[in-house]
């Protein structure tokens, strides 16, 4: 299979994508119109910058621009693409029908969404092993992008076009919410004087056996702690202490204290006692 790629974007998906793939003896070609970054990606895999763009003889191209940028980088790049080319791109919320085909070029679409969050690239590790991708691809483009991701270390899940925005909301919850939620927990530990570095060493089991809890015997049985056990005082002053020391984070314990409680097991009566508490 041919081993010749381009990646139009070298953020921080396609510079981890293009050293990743370079690493799997891939002959990888990159653009970005940020030339810092473009000359960093090259000195990285010791090749001289290219006067232009292998598009002739490429079978991929990639586009990892941000997600409003992808359509209008296809439409650039376009006329210089090779006929069957197959195009790329990594979004989770989009599908591979951003790409509009046109019959002479007869231009075969895929999406592959690296379930993974990248924010600072490092040569010592691979962010692709043991992963996910999100795919939804033309029939004649699975092969070319199924090989890839395999060679990657990762796995392929199969989403349909319609169920993007939907699977793309569970990440987003999954990794997005949870870093919000984690940015909660450090405002109030710098409130007991606890440095993030401490803190987050002291919460690492805590999430670490939530996180299996929840995977291993669902939500509903991972659940510990006041709302659980309908410990209507403790979430009083839990109300109280906020209003005091970080009133801005109310809203949000309230909006999950009421998701708890709608999860909990308690009976009726305790529930709508708790809900009321939250209505603050
Ligand atoms: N970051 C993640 O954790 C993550 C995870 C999964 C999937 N994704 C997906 O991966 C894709 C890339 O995201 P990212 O986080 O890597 O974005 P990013 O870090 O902002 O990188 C995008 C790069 O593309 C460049 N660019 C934009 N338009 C261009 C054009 N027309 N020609 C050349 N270069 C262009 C940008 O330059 P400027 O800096 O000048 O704008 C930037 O360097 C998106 O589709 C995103 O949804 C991201």
């Amino acid at each position: 299979m041919d081993k010749k790629v381009i990646i139009i974007g070298t953020g921080k998906v396609g510079f981890a994508l293009g050293y990743a793939l370079y690493q799997k003896n891939y002959d990888v070609y990159c653009y970005d119109r940020n030339l810092d970054k473009l000359k960093q990606f090259y000195r990285l895999i010791k090749k001289p910058l290219p006067q232009q763009l292998p598009f002739k003889d490429s079978k991929i191209v990639f586009i990892t621009t941000q997600d409003s940028e992808i359509k209008k980088t296809y439409e650039e790049i376009l006329p210089h693409l090779a006929p069957g080319c197959i195009v790329v791109h990594c979004s989770g919320a989009l599908s591979r029908k951003v790409f509009k085909t046109t019959d002479r070029k007869k231009i075969i679409r895929a999406s592959i969404h690296p379930i993974q969050t990248f924010v600072k690239f490092n040569t010592r590790s691979n962010p692709f092993l043991n992963i996910y991708f999100g795919v939804e691809a033309d029939r004649k483009a699975r092969p070319y992008v199924l090989k890839i991701i395999k060679d990657l270390g990762a796995q392929p899940v199969f989403i349909s076009p319609k169920d993007k925005p939907l699977y793309h909301l569970v990440m987003v919850l999954a990794s997005n919410y949870f870093v919000t939620l984690m940015n909660a927990v450090q405002i109030l530990g710098a409130k007991i004087r606890l440095s993030q570095k401490k803190l987050f060493k002291i919460i690492e089991p805590l999430i670490m056996n939530t996180f299996y809890n929840i995977k291993n015997y669902g939500a509903q049985n991972a659940l510990s702690g006041p709302i659980k056990r309908g410990d209507v005082l403790t979430i009083k002053t839990h109300i109280k202490i906020l209003k005091k020391k970080a009133p801005k984070l109310l809203k949000l314990y309230s909006v999950l204290g009421k998701e708890t409680v709608n999860l909990s097991a308690l009976p009726s009566p305790k529930k709508k006692i708790l809900k009321r508490l939250f209505k603050t």
